[in-house]
């Protein structure tokens, strides 16, 4: 059996308001997708899955993407969202929608700001006539490898005044906010910018995004959720779950390739990741 994927927007909506996060945890294959919806499943939480470019060519397209989800939703009591992350054209997001995405997001953070607001402001126009929630960026997420000095870093961060208007003249349901973390491991101390989020958020009242949400230190986490953060990215911890889970139990005496044998402890590992995350997200209603 298989089940209708949601929208994203009230959930979120509902999270800035009783002061919750949900993980949106990447999703490239139904097993791993399952092992951490059913944690979403105990805590009685949505379940949101944010997918991108390479995991959805890995999943063979689109199609495929949303089927899998489609059959988790089928295997759960809890509503499951499936989230296209980074999404960069018009296109590619209405080749999404088309295909069954409930929630995307068009990042053209890239280009100067009245460009973002003019191709985010398409994508909400489309998008909102199918149903479908749309989350914009604005300000540039730094790269892993870029060591940037504070001034650098201050500098491609989502500026407050600027995400009032962007919210106001592109109308999207979320906004994704650039506050100094890093997408994929950190390779130097974070330093997350709270106070800048806590500007943000006294002048936008939609829900706040927190991308690179893996290796970002927990308590400034909390505290994010605290300043209208109300999704929390993470994809590289899940992977590097996974293959540590891997590597580990084929050095086990006695271990013999089986598929359950081998795949079993990631799922495992997953969960308690995924429990972990959840129990401190969403600390407040739980
Ligand atoms: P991480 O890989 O750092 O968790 O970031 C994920 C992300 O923000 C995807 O949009």
């Amino acid at each position: 059996m298989t089940k209708d994927l949601m929208p994203l927007t009230e959930y979120l909506v509902d999270a800035r308001k009783r002061k919750y996060a949900l993980g949106g945890y990447c999703l490239w294959s139904y097993a791993y997708g399952m092992a951490i919806a059913e944690v979403s499943q105990k805590f009685n939480l949505p379940m949101l899955y944010i997918i991108g470019d390479a995991e959805i060519k890995f999943m063979g397209g689109l199609s495929n993407a949303v089927a899998a989800a489609k059959t988790i939703a089928g295997n759960v009591d809890v509503p499951v969202i499936l989230h296209a992350d980074h999404f960069r054209d018009y296109e590619s997001i209405c080749r999404a929608i088309d295909a069954g995405f409930k929630s995307v997001m068009i990042d053209a953070s890239a280009y100067p700001l009245e460009e973002n607001i003019e191709r985010t402001a398409k994508v909400v126009e489309y998008a909102h006539k199918a149903g479908v929630s749309v989350e914009g960026e604005l300000g540039r997420i730094a790269g892993n490898e870029q060591h940037l000095s504070l001034s650098e870093e201050e500098s491609m961060q989502t500026d407050p005044d600027e995400a009032a208007r962007f919210v106001k003249e592109t109308g999207i349901d979320i906004l994704a906010t650039c506050i100094g973390t890093v997408h994929g491991a950190y390779r130097f101390p974070p330093k997350i910018n709270i106070s800048r989020l806590q500007k943000i958020s006294e002048k936008v009242s939609i829900p706040l995004v927190m991308h690179g949400g893996s290796g970002t230190p927990e308590d400034k986490m909390a505290e994010a959720v605290n300043y209208g953060i109300t999704k929390i990215n993470i994809a590289t911890d899940l992977v590097t779950t996974v293959g540590k889970a891997i590597s580990k139990v084929q050095l086990q005496d006695g271990f013999n390739y089986t598929v359950a044998n081998l795949y079993a402890p990631a799922c495992a590992d997953l969960a308690v990741y995924a429990e972990h995350k959840m129990r401190l997200l969403a600390k407040n209603i739980l």
